[in-house]
């Protein structure tokens, strides 16, 4: 039997060490690694939700596949109408969806790298062309770039991440509209908003055919191991990813769950705002090391270039903090790591440790 060359071809997800076998390898208990890497929240999950999962007695029933409670709360939170609304095992879930059902083989999309790397996958997997508008130096979006690309490639649609993933960075002004007068589906990736002044567009979609919004509990919420994220979708797509999903995508556990994260947003939105103190204070310190290069970030986490000066390359730096319990995120293309913001001690730990790896070179 033979799979599809364009299954064949497609590169394999090669997962970095995990945080019991790295613990294990140093010696340490696995609770004194600092995860530093995949932008969770390290406040944990709140109160709220594990008060609700302990009382939870019917996760020997299906849940409501209309999920209309989870939907009405989102409702309340969003300020979009719950019939807009559909929620995702995690926003990987409905992007995923959102290219089953959008494109066929051969269609043409636009991703903007760096960017979230899955959306090209998942356009891989449907044997569609991938265009890539690449982000300016600075890596702030190619407004005209991805509006030409789009026209010369009749592109379907057009994937952003705003504010971006490794970027940090929100939207640049006129970018939205330029977008929107495009004839593709835009999907706008919120997953880290909550860390951003910057505008949702969430409310949007109602009035807007072509305008999909992405979000996740994953970043903000403290609850990425659940894998619960939601979309607000113009009717016309809503509708198609109702009859693709499967109908019990999200488990009882994770809809309990977010509903009782939605009943705790105060709480949440306090770490939120440690979480960007904490952002600040970093991005402080670190640029205080001759080397270290830090973008600005509307987000939870921080990207920093490891240029010449610093006297090591990104992978020397991140494999010396690994040594000493810190996972950061390699971004090698870019010579650069992807710093996930921690909580005070982390920062300190985090900062003690470059302190260690530079001067040991
Ligand atoms: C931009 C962006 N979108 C989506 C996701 C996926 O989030 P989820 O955990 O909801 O699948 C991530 C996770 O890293 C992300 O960075």
């Amino acid at each position: 039997m033979n799979l599809p060359p364009h299954i064949q071809n497609l590169p394999a997800y090669i997962p970095g060490e995990t945080l019991p076998a790295l613990a294990a390898r140093l010696g340490l208990p696995p609770e004194s690694i600092i995860k530093l890497d995949a932008n969770e929240n390290p406040f944990g999950t709140p109160p709220a939700v594990r008060r609700a999962l302990a009382a939870l007695d019917n996760p020997h029933l299906y849940p409501d596949p209309e999920y209309r409670e989870l939907r009405e709360a989102l409702a309340g939170y969003t300020g979009v109408p719950a019939e807009w609304l559909i929620p995702g095992n995690g926003s990987d879930e409905l992007l995923s969806l959102i290219t089953q059902v959008m494109l066929q083989p051969g269609d043409s999309v636009i991703v903007c790298p760096p960017t979230f790397s899955m959306y090209a996958f998942y356009a891989r997997l449907k044997n569609c062309h991938v265009i890539e508008v690449p982000r300016k130096d600075d890596f702030s979006l190619d407004v005209e770039g991805i509006v030409s690309a789009a026209r010369a490639s009749s592109a379907k649609m057009i994937f952003i991440d705003a504010p971006g993933n490794p970027t940090g960075l929100g939207l640049p002004a006129g970018c939205f509209d330029a977008l929107s007068a495009l004839p593709a589906l835009i999907v706008l990736d919120e997953a880290y908003i909550e860390f951003s002044d910057s505008r949702s567009h969430i409310t949007d979609v109602p009035g807007q055919e072509n305008l999909a919004v992405i979000r996740t509990f994953s970043k903000w919420a403290g609850l990425a191991g659940f894998r619960i994220g939601y979309g607000a979708f113009p009717k016309w797509l809503g509708s198609a990813l109702w009859t693709a999903k499967s109908p019990y995508n999200v488990t009882v556990p994770a809809a309990t769950a977010a509903v009782a994260a939605l009943s705790e947003v105060d709480f949440l939105l306090e770490t939120v705002a440690a979480l960007r103190v904490q952002r600040e204070r970093l991005a402080d310190e670190l640029s205080h090391f001759t080397g270290l290069a830090v973008f600005p970030s509307e987000t939870n986490f921080l990207l920093v270039r490891v240029t010449p000066e610093f006297g090591l390359s990104a992978v020397e730096l991140y494999e010396g903090l690994k040594e000493r319990g810190i996972l950061v995120r390699l971004f090698a293309g870019l010579e650069a790591i992807r710093i996930t913001v921690g909580k005070p001690e982390h920062t300190d730990a985090l900062l003690k440790a470059i302190g260690m790896v530079s001067s040991k070179w």
